[in-house]
């Protein structure tokens, strides 16, 4: 049921009009920002709106789509909604939806794979034109005018500053109690002569905790009351155990060798199922009050948080299931001094990354034989989901690790390659690779004893001698032996698999 009382500016309170009113401000062509990220705190009510109508637009044979500009994935109301009506000319910078994924592989929509702590930046440097519509979903309007995201932050921020118009969608079944945990900091500034970003711990405060937008420029107010509407995560498996496994044994590993304090550094980790479960596994972890300085929140996380096992979460979103979502809105105020939302171009600066030396730990697509990852392009070609933040913290974290099962659809792929169909994280970022099979810690090693502790750690045992085949030929007939290749057989694997369907010879 809608709360009104949501929206405390009585100034503000005059611009409250319906969802059609709002989308109708929306024109074709427009460059639209709107918050969200990872299936959190993304406006619902006004993108259905636009999508019905640009939908009535079509059917009257009239031409209408939008750029859209968010903070990462959203959910089925707007990436979903305006996919299916074919509504959306450009869309960056990360996309799980199904539909929008169908409509980017087969050219129908351009898409721009962007790190997520870059896109923000560019957009206030100019370089994707003028943002017509920003519409960002809030959990309240204070009194002031200032306006309290929801579940997350994302590119509100810059997104309010350069939109000509503003359209808040203030949802009140986003917990109240989110006010107070947003960290907005207002000391960006284009070079240069920037300020370091003040902060040294995961858990150190330095913004405002709502959005300044100047009051002039918001449009329309719209009231709504629906939830976060994110995938589901599949239950860990014994895969996902292994490689949990492995990632403890590891960082056990580095703690005896003082490489590590007991309670870790921050930790980092991406998107997905995996990812999930190595959180949930480090509850079961032996250390102690552990920290994150991420960008994403989790069901694993939120456990961690929940037993104390962690102290503090600093993320820009949560990303959560439907399950944990209601989970925290309801008990929103036990995490209030635990968790910190700020924006994802401070979430994932390389600066602070560095600086607090976070440990790194991100899902891929495929590896190769020299530790090569590719996070996003299936057979090099079909987009999955985007690179995420997966660049923003492997290139600068003081541990990077990628994790992935050894085989994908059945056992047809390998996801250790002779070398990969598209690069996304360079060998000299990547750091660890772990499999159900085993982990490979490729710090201080050439390429050629890289090669050999990925076949021999992480491949699949179906995979490992047609690996060691392909590197022995590669050692006596390559151009060159720094690091080995047949180009002719290199991407042989992935042909393979586009004419038959398997990775694996008849
Ligand atoms: N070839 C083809 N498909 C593959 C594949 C491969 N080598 N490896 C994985 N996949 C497919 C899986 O089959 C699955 O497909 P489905 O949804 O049709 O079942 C899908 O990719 C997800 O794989 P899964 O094994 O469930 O892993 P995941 O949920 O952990 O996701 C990534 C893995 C790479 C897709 C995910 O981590 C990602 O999007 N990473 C890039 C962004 C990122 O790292 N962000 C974090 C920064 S904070």
């Amino acid at each position: 049921m809608i709360d009104h009382s949501r929206i405390r500016s009585a100034a503000l309170r005059t611009r409250v009009c319906t969802a059609d009113e709002a989308a109708s401000l929306i024109e074709p062509g427009n460059v639209v920002g709107t918050s969200g990220f990872t299936g959190s705190g993304y406006p619902k009510a006004v993108p259905e709106a636009l999508a019905a109508r640009i939908s009535d637009a079509h059917a009257q044979g009239n031409p209408f789509k939008v750029s859209l500009l968010t903070g990462a994935s959203t959910g089925p109301e707007l990436d979903g909604a305006l996919a299916q009506v074919d509504g959306v000319s450009f869309r960056s910078p990360f996309n799980t939806d199904a539909t929008m994924r169908a409509n980017i592989n087969s050219a129908k929509t351009d898409y721009l794979d962007m790190h997520l702590g870059h896109l923000g930046p560019q957009v206030w440097q100019g370089y994707y034109g003028d943002m017509d519509v920003a519409v960002v979903e809030a959990t309240a309007i204070r009194e002031d005018g200032t306006v309290v995201p929801s579940s997350s932050v994302g590119n509100s921020k810059v997104w309010v500053e350069q939109a000509r118009k503003v359209i808040i969608e203030v949802n009140s079944w986003q917990s109240p109690d989110l006010e107070g945990m947003h960290d907005i900091w207002y000391g960006t500034a284009l070079p240069p002569h920037r300020q370091p970003i003040p902060c040294t711990r995961p858990d150190d405060r330095f913004g405002d905790t709502a959005l300044r937008i100047d009051p002039d420029k918001i449009v329309a107010v719209v009231e709504h009351h629906g939830p976060d509407r994110n995938a589901p995560f599949s239950p860990p498996d014994a895969t996902a155990e292994a490689i949990a496994g492995y990632i403890i044994d590891f960082l056990s590993h580095e703690v005896k060798r003082g490489r590590l304090p007991p309670s870790l550094l921050p930790l980092q980790s991406g998107v997905g199922n995996v990812a999930n479960a190595v959180l949930g596994g480090l509850e079961n972890s032996p250390f102690d009050n552990l920290t994150a300085y991420t960008e994403v929140i989790q069901d694993g996380m939120l456990g961690m948080l929940k037993t104390g096992k962690m102290r503090v979460a600093s993320a820009t979103a949560f990303s959560l299931s439907p399950e944990a979502a209601e989970e925290i809105n309801d008990n929103m105020k036990f995490y209030s001094d635990k968790i910190i939302l700020r924006p994802q171009d401070i979430s994932n600066h390389p600066e602070v990354i560095r600086r607090l030396g976070c440990i790194g730990m991100n899902g891929l697509i495929e590896a190769d034989i020299y530790g090569n990852v590719n996070s996003t392009h299936v057979m090099g070609s079909r987009m999955q989901n985007g690179i995420g933040g997966s660049g923003d913290f492997t290139r600068n974290a003081y541990i990077s690790m990628f994790m992935t099962p050894s085989t994908a659809k059945g056992g047809k792929i390998s996801a250790i390659v002779p070398m990969c169909s598209h690069v996304d994280h360079i060998t000299q970022d990547v750091q660890v690779v772990v499999t159900e099979q085993g982990l490979a810690d490729l710090r201080g090693l050439a390429p050629r004893h890289r090669a050999e502790l990925i076949i021999e750690k992480c491949a699949h045992p179906t995979y490992r001698p047609m690996l060691l085949e392909y590197y022995r030929a590669a050692r006596d007939h390559s151009f060159g032996q720094h690091a080995p290749h047949l180009l002719d057989r290199a991407l042989s694997w992935h042909q393979r698999f586009v004419e038959t369907g398997s990775m694996l010879p008849a």
